[in-house]
C-alpha cells in the first residue's frame, strides 16, 4: 500500500535518523503496518543504520488491528482465503520474518494498545481512520516526538477522504513544519517544538472559516495533482457538514481544472455520490463511519 518512493523514504529515515541528535534509544513507530510493507521498509533502513545489531532489537513498534475488512477480502487480500473479520496477522508475520527481532508487534486497536514508553524518532502514521483515533494518537504519541530531531510522516495526507488528518496537522503549525511530499500520498513533517498533551485540540471543534483556511494554505503549498486531491478533500469536508451546494460547486471547478489528471479524477465520482446520498437521506453520513467497514 506504499509506493516505491515511500518505501525508499522510510528506509532512509530509519537508517539515518540516529545521526541527527535524536535520543539513541528512541523508537520507530509503524502506525498501521497492515501486511508489513512499511515495517519491512523501516527494518531495511534500520538494518543499514549505525546502531549496533543488539540495539536494533524491538526498536520498531508495529501497530495494527490485523482484522480483515470487506474491502481487503474482496480486493487487496483476494485469493488469501481470508474473510471479513479474519486475522491477517499470519501474512504480516511471514512478510516481516527476516526482521522479526527488530519488531515489537502491538496487535489490536491502537487506542487500547501500549503507548510508546520512550521518545519516538520516526512516527509513521497510516492508521488514522477516525476523528477519535486522530485525537488519541495526537495526545499519546506526538508528545514523544523530539523537537528538531524526530520526524512525523503522514501517509494519508494527500488523500481526500480523511479531513481529520489535514485539520489536526493544520492546528499544529507551531509544532510541525511541512518538509516534503513523498509520491504519492505521504507528507513528512519536521518537529519544530515539543508538543504537550494539552496542545492537542479535537479538530472537530475548528470553526469552519479556520478549517477552510487550513485547507487553502495546504493547497497553496502543494503542486500539480496533489492540489486537486486535497481540494477535493475540502469539498468532501464541506459536504460532510451538509454544505452540499458549496461542495458541489467546488467539485465542479476541480473537475474542470484537473480534467486531465487521472489521480484527481479517480476520486470525483465517489465524492459526488457522497453528496447525492446526503441529499437523498437528508443528511451526510459521518465520514469516519465509512472507513474500514
Ligand atoms: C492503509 S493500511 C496500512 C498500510 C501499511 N502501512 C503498508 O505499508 O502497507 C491501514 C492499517 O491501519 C489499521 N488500523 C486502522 N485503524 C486502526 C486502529 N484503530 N488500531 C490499529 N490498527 C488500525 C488497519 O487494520 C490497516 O491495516
Amino acid at each position: 500500500m506504499i509506493t516505491p518512493q515511500e518505501r525508499f523514504a522510510l528506509a532512509c529515515f530509519a537508517k539515518n535518523i540516529w545521526k541527527h541528535g535524536v535520543q539513541q534509544d528512541a523508537l520507530i513507530i509503524d502506525g498501521g503496518c497492515y501486511i508489513g510493507a512499511s515495517t519491512v521498509a523501516l527494518a531495511e533502513g534500520l538494518k543499514r543504520s549505525d546502531l549496533p545489531e543488539s540495539e536494533r532489537h524491538g526498536r520498531i513498534w508495529s501497530y495494527d488491528l490485523f482484522r480483515t475488512t470487506p474491502a481487503m477480502s474482496e480486493h487487496y487480500l483476494k485469493g488469501s482465503g481470508l474473510k471479513a473479520g479474519d486475522s491477517f496477522r499470519a501474512i504480516f508475520e511471514r512478510n516481516v520474518s527476516n526482521y522479526a527481532d527488530y519488531i515489537s508487534v502491538q496487535a489490536g486497536d491502537i487506542q487500547l494498545a501500549p503507548a510508546p514508553s520512550k521518545a519516538i524518532a520516526v512516527l509513521f502514521l497510516d492508521i488514522l481512520w477516525s476523528w477519535d483515533c486522530t485525537v488519541f494518537v495526537g495526545r499519546n504519541f506526538y508528545p514523544r516526538l523530539e523537537a528538531d530531531h524526530s520526524l512525523l510522516v503522514h501517509q494519508d495526507f494527500v488523500y481526500p477522504f480523511y479531513p481529520w488528518v489535514i485539520l489536526s496537522v493544520g492546528q499544529l503549525t507551531d509544532f510541525f513544519a511541512f518538509a516534503y511530499n513523498v509520491e504519492y500520498s505521504s507528507v513528512v513533517f519536521d518537529v519544530t517544538k515539543r508538543i504537550r498533551e494539552r496542545d492537542i485540540d479535537d479538530p472537530r471543534n475548528i470553526p469552519l472559516p479556520a478549517a477552510l483556511r487550513i485547507y487553502d494554505t495546504l493547497i497553496d503549498r502543494l503542486e500539480g495533482w496533489h492540489q486537486g486531491a486535497v481540494a477535493l478533500g475540502k469539498a468532501l469536508y464541506l459536504a460532510s457538514l451538509n454544505r452540499i451546494a458549496e461542495a458541489r460547486q467546488l467539485i465542479d471547478e476541480i473537475a474542470v481544472k484537473f480534467r486531465n489528471e487521472a489521480l484527481v479524477m479517480q476520486y470525483v465520482d465517489s465524492i459526488r455520490l457522497y453528496c447525492d446520498s446526503a441529499v437523498s437521506q437528508g443528511k451526510p453520513v459521518p465520514l469516519d463511519q465509512g472507513v474500514g467497514i
